[in-house]
């Protein structure tokens, strides 16, 4: 990163790497301390900000109050692009896996999960910090699966309809609920 180009940053990266994205992780960008935001960032602001399975480690009250924090660090026009494990995919085996407090094992990654987002409630998360909100992948309450054409280069989710493994052959085996959050435009 030179300074030059447009300011991507994914946060809670973990082990992700995207071109043209700075991986941040907890200690540098925590969602649930806005100090670590205003000291990272200084005066800048980022075009765009990418989430992948990341808020439902934090509770409803945390991840409204982390959706604030995202919409103050873009800039206006700019997005945070979220994606997280999907209460309505009707499959009995993803949800034991995406379950709050996670399938079983301490040492799970999904042992802290706090929360299992529907298509509902994130939008409201999103919306309640001030985002115009639109959604790339979802399932309804039925269960039926939603997609819109996004562009992975605008902001890669691994795990979405295109770019997972699990998705080979026309099989659905994982999905994200996925939405853009973007930051109004001064009109
Ligand atoms: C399941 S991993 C996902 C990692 C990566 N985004 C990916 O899709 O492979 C969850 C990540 O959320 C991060 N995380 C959890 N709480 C966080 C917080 N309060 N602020 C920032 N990152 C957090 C963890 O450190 C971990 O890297």
């Amino acid at each position: 990163m030179d300074g030059t180009g447009p300011l991507r940053v994914i946060i809670g990266a973990g082990a992700q790497r995207w071109d043209g994205w700075v991986p941040t992780h907890r200690e540098q960008l925590d969602l649930c301390d806005r100090k670590t935001w205003r000291a990272w960032f200084g005066e800048r602001r980022a075009d765009a900000l990418l989430c992948e399975h990341v808020f439902e480690h934090l509770t409803e009250a945390e991840g409204r109050s982390a959706a604030a924090i995202c919409f103050d660090f873009l800039r206006p026009g700019g997005f945070l692009r979220v994606a997280v494990p999907d209460a309505n995919f009707p499959d009995p085996v993803y949800q034991t896996a995406v379950q709050v407090g996670g399938p079983g094992p301490p040492d799970h990654p999904a042992a802290d999960h706090r929360l299992v987002y529907d298509h509902r409630l994130l939008t409201d998360v999103l919306a309640g910090a001030g985002f115009e909100v639109e959604l790339l992948e979802y399932c309804d309450a039925a269960g039926r699966f939603h997609h819109r054409p996004w562009d992975p280069d605008t902001g890669p989710v691994y795990r979405s309809l295109r770019l997972d493994h699990r998705n080979a052959d026309g099989r659905l085996g994982f999905v994200s609920l996925i939405a853009d959050a973007r930051k109004p435009a001064p009109s």
